[in-house]
């Protein structure tokens, strides 16, 4: 009986949400908080589930109604990834599947897209099947939208890839950008955002103000591009006031909100390069660039504004086998 276990990093937006739904680029970058996942074959034919970080235990269906009646929310990422590969591959053998994650799926590090990643990579594994990145997007990104209808697959990206990615939704581009660091402070609300709700939202504002919102969407695939030529060039004072013009749009939309906006400000004034939301917002995380000396001052200003600190890097390694 095989046993492996598999695990794919987290990921920050730095550039970009929103309008990467809607056919344009973002700029998205991995962090080395990383999900796991152990799967193991067994003799019943059945999938076994036991994932305490996505808040479902001991749940099991037999192999030939997977993906079928009703799944609850929980066991979603993992049994639709199931189902996916099957249809396409099959499977000869039952399988358990137990996770341990090490970032809290309150920060909207993308615990599902890495839930969803590494059950794909370690089936593929365990198969034999040698599917290549595109491949194996290919498969999680249709997870993704069964599962929640809607989504651009950038963070199933940067799980696979690593790394920091220039990325174009549903993976029309997705290309790794050769830099070696970049200086990031990270930020957390305190508060979890419901990103489907929030893009769910801004399609009806895409409904009611088609040109104003098709208007900022544009503006800000223009920072994207320029955002990546400063990242290629090192050039964090300019990628710094990018970020900046970003949040005033992304501000405009809507999806910032007074704590998000106080954090982003506090570390702006405390020397920060450059300051946004990152994600759908609503909550979760905020970024700031520092310079390399201004740091825990960004910190500090982050702190007093109400804001928690995630000590963690950016441009983390891709999903990856971790035993065979
Ligand atoms: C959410 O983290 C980023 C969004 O652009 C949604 C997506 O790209 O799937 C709002």
């Amino acid at each position: 009986m095989q046993q492996l276990t598999v695990s794919a990093p987290g990921k920050l937006m730095l550039m970009g949400e929103h309008a990467v739904v809607y056919g344009y680029p973002c700029l998205v970058t991995a962090v080395d908080s990383r999900f796991k996942l152990t799967l193991t074959e067994i003799d019943a034919p059945n999938l076994l589930l036991h994932a305490p970080d996505l808040g479902i235990i001991d749940y099991h269906k037999p192999i030939n109604q997977i993906g079928k009646g009703d799944i609850p929310p929980k066991a979603q990422c993992i049994e639709l990834s199931f189902k996916n590969f099957v249809q396409k591959y099959g499977i000869n053998t039952g399988i358990k599947v137990e996770t341990q994650s090490q970032f809290s799926q309150s920060y909207g590090f993308g615990s599902s897209s890495a839930s969803i990643v590494c059950t794909m990579k370690a089936l593929s594994q365990i198969s034999q099947k040698k599917l290549t990145n595109q491949e194996l997007f290919d498969l999680c990104y249709r997870t993704v939208i069964d599962k929640q209808g809607v989504g651009s697959g950038f963070d199933v990206a940067a799980a696979i890839w690593g790394g920091t990615l220039y990325f174009v939704t549903g993976g029309k581009a997705i290309e790794p950008l050769n830099i070696n660091n970049l200086p990031l402070v990270i930020g957390y609300t305190g508060v979890k955002s419901d990103t489907t709700q929030i893009v769910k939202e801004i399609a009806k504002k895409k409904e009611l103000y088609p040109a104003k919102i098709e208007l900022i969407f544009k503006a800000i695939s223009g920072l994207v591009e320029q955002g990546k030529r400063a990242l290629l060039e090192k050039d964090w004072p300019l990628l710094g006031k990018l970020m900046n013009f970003n949040q005033n749009y992304l501000e405009d939309l809507g999806v910032s909100t007074e704590k998000l906006n106080s954090m982003v400000s506090s570390a702006k004034a405390a020397g920060a390069l450059g300051a946004k939301l990152s994600g759908a917002g609503g909550g979760d995380c905020m970024i700031a660039l520092h310079n390399g000396k201004n740091k825990q001052a960004i910190e500090k200003a982050i702190i007093q504004a109400g804001g928690e600190i995630v000590d963690i890097k950016a441009h983390a390694q891709g999903a990856r086998i971790e035993n065979l």
